[in-house]
């Protein structure tokens, strides 16, 4: 086991290497994927035979948008078989240079895999893709799993749960907090809830995707954590958005800001990465501000539900509703700066 310890922390020590954190992960899944099957650690220390067990692991996956497409690529990287499938399925086609398949409907994935993950737009696409014509309902049973790790609420979560639970499969929602490059570096965090037991089975492809997964209890209980964070998130980014605003509009050089919170207690990723892109006014989506938009409503009906007066959160919802009223709603998030600049709007 000190084997396998070490090399593990090892990996989670080289951030932003995924590709090294990959190789050296390929020790851990020995201990993982021995241990769940009960097959003796020494039967699979070579790197050769854990990368047969990872081969037999048929994982599905549905929506290669942002985040889908960078974590199933990772998965496919370091060593799992993948069947990919998205709505504009032509977006498939170059996974297969990456090793995947291509499975014609959720329902042929599903039948297909022992484990699907979906990574899907909002609630309606998560509905959607299980319970529509050729869904994951179709071929869901007994012995599969259902990952879903699309940012939705709780209710969607928990009815997409019952379905699938109803027809013997396990469900776990899964959703993530990290953007695009976390996504491609295998840094995501998971907050997973549901179906512990397949939680544990996932772990293996976790830790490819991400650099810490939380197992939170019921279902319910990861969207619900995930609104959270990204309520946060999206008023902290308003609230940047008019620091900026007020900086310029007072004379300040806003570079100068941004260097002065950089050196501060509110210091963090978000301002030090959006910045300085915010300021030459590039937008490029790592984070669509549509989604955004969408977390705040979720998370400002999960406060509806308390009772909870939020009025940050309501007043960050209502900047994120007037970008996307001005078309704005495919560019990054931080392109709400965007409605601070021109009062007529
Ligand atoms: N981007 C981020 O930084 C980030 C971070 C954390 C969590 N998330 C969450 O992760 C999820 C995916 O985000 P993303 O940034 O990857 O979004 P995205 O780039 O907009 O991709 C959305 C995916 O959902 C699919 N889709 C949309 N409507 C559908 C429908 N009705 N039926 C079937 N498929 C449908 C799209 O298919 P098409 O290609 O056919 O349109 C695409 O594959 C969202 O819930 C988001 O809130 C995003």
């Amino acid at each position: 086991m000190t084997f396998f310890l070490l090399p593990i922390s090892l990996g989670r020590s080289v951030a932003h290497l995924n590709h090294y954190k990959n190789i050296i992960f390929v020790f851990g899944l020995a201990a993982c994927v021995d241990n769940k099957e009960g097959v003796s650690t020494q039967k699979c220390s070579a790197e050769r035979d854990c990368e047969k067990k990872k081969k037999k692991m048929e994982i599905g996956f549905l929506g290669l948008g942002i985040m889908g497409k960078a974590m199933a690529l990772n998965l496919l990287h370091s060593g799992f078989k993948v069947t990919v499938w998205n709505r504009t399925l032509s977006k498939c086609d170059e996974f297969v240079e990456h090793g995947a398949s291509i499975g014609e409907t959720p329902a042929a994935v599903v039948k297909k895999c022992k484990y699907t993950i979906a990574m899907l737009s909002d609630p309606a696409a998560a509905l959607s893709v299980v319970f529509d014509k050729d869904g994951v309902l179709e071929q869901i049973s007994k012995g599969k799993g259902y990952i879903d790790m699309s940012t939705v609420d709780a209710d969607t979560s928990a009815k997409i749960s019952e379905a699938i639970v109803s027809k013997g499969g396990q469900f776990l929602e899964a959703p993530v907090s990290g953007s695009k490059k976390p996504a491609e570096d295998g840094q995501l965090i998971i907050l997973a809830a549901g179906d512990e037991a397949l939680y544990k089975e996932s772990l293996p492809m976790f830790d490819v995707l991400g650099k810490k997964s939380f197992f939170l209890g019921k279902v319910g209980n990861g969207a619900r954590m995930k609104l959270v964070v990204n309520m946060i998130m999206g008023s902290m980014m308003n609230a940047f958005s008019e620091g900026l605003t007020l900086a310029s509009k007072s004379g300040l050089d806003p570079h100068t800001l941004l260097d002065v919170l950089d050196l501060g207690a509110i210091a963090n990723p978000m301002f030090k990465m959006k910045g300085p892109s915010m300021i030459k006014n590039n937008y490029s989506p790592a984070f669509p501000l549509k989604h955004q938009q969408k977390d705040m409503r979720l998370a400002l009906a999960l406060g509806d539900e308390h009772a909870l007066s939020m009025p940050i959160a309501a007043a960050s919802n209502e900047a994120f509703k007037k970008a996307r009223s001005m078309g704005l709603g495919d560019l990054d998030f931080s392109a709400v700066y965007e409605t601070l600049k021109d009062l007529e709007h």
